[in-house]
């Protein structure tokens, strides 16, 4: 977890995860009963109810049995709905305040990273650590897509549209971008490098660059 962004997307893997096992054990418990207790032995008359070829089947209803396979989903998904507000909202709204925004184009296949300044680099996003970093991203001809694992961000980039992404990267490192919709035959090679520096280090190769060095 290099970035807030992983540590919230983490936090909601295992929050979804594990009522997820909760159901599967449910579910496959109750297969796994259904095929021992029901299972053809020897010298077992039909049951009065077994389905006959060429009739419809006797209805088996069972409302309530019915009802909650709508309502007991419904409610496990309202509920993670409604506690993971904040988190959703964490992960969309990039934060008021301090942050360096950097114009993304993608095109067949690179990345064009535009500072504030004017000056473009390809294929290398240089950042601050620990500050809110905002990407405003957009495609010169088809889709592409801003993927980095390592902070559990992705983003689409589509041709006449600008589309948002945020994060706020927690150590200095190299990261590896890589673009995460297949655009063309040499999608897999459209990778991009992004280097997390120390502020003050960061700030000085900025105004170094701004410069024109
Ligand atoms: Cu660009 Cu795949």
């Amino acid at each position: 977890m290099q970035a807030t962004s992983a540590e919230v997307v983490n936090y909601l893997f295992w929050e979804f995860f594990w009522p997820a096992v909760a159901v599967a054990v449910f579910t496959l418990g109750w297969l796994v009963i259904a095929l021992v207790k029901f299972r053809d032995r020897p010298g077992r008359p039909e049951p009065a109810d077994a389905p006959v070829a060429g009739q419809f089947p006797a209805e088996r209803k069972n409302r309530f049995v019915l009802a909650s396979f709508i309502l007991v989903p419904l409610a496990i998904v309202a509920v993670l709905d409604v506690i993971d507000q904040e988190a959703l909202h964490f992960l969309k709204e990039v934060p008021e305040g301090d942050h360096l925004t950097v114009r993304t184009e993608a095109y067949q296949w690179a990345w064009d990273f535009t500072y504030p300044e004017g000056f473009t680099l390809q294929n290398e996003l240089r950042v601050p650590k620990g500050r809110p970093v905002v990407l405003k991203l957009t495609s010169r001809d088809v889709l592409h897509s801003f993927y980095v694992a390592d902070f559990a961000v992705k983003q689409d980039a589509v041709p006449g549209q600008i589309s948002t992404l945020w994060f706020n990267a927690t150590r200095a490192g190299t990261y590896r971008a890589r673009c995460a919709e297949y655009c063309g035959l040499a999608h897999a090679k459209m990778l991009a490098t992004v280097v997390v520096m120390e502020p003050a280090e960061f700030d000085a190769w900025r105004a170094a660059k701004a410069r024109g060095g």
